[in-house]
């Protein structure tokens, strides 16, 4: 199954009904497995958990660390980019030249990297004087 057919998928079971904003997310993984998350909220913290959260908690809950390739879809007039915490966890997860595909479910399509998501990231190295 693709990656979109698997992200499509998961977000019909996106629990949104403060946002009513239904999100899914699927990754692959260095080793080839996918991994699949999908958006859900609570009454005290509307915003909840995001997808690309959800489907990163999967693939470490697999013992896996590595993205190789994640979408994200939802419906949206415009492909939705992730929230700036997600990019910061994907971009804990996945090399900076990993491709982040973000769709809407009308078809739109958007492909950008882990760099162009999180420039100037902060990292570990950051911290090298600690
Ligand atoms: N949301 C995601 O799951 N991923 C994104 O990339 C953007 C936003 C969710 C969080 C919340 O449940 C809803 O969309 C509205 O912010």
């Amino acid at each position: 199954m693709s990656l979109l057919q698997a992200a499509t998928d998961v977000r019909e079971n996106a629990y949104a009904p403060y946002s009513r904003f239904k999100v899914g997310a699927a990754l692959r993984t260095a080793g080839g497995a996918v991994h699949v998350g999908c958006n859900v909220e609570n009454v005290a913290y509307p915003e909840g958990t995001c997808a690309e959260a959800g489907a990163i908690a999967a693939m470490c809950a697999a013992g896996e660390r590595q993205i190789a390739e994640i979408w994200v879809i939802a419906d949206s007039p415009e492909p939705v980019p992730p929230c700036g915490g997600c990019r910061q966890k994907i971009a804990e997860f996945a090399a900076q030249d990993v491709v982040v595909t973000l769709c809407t479910t009308d078809g739109k399509r958007r492909s950008l990297t882990v760099a162009d998501l999180l420039p100037g990231v902060f990292t570990q190295s950051h911290m090298d004087r600690a």
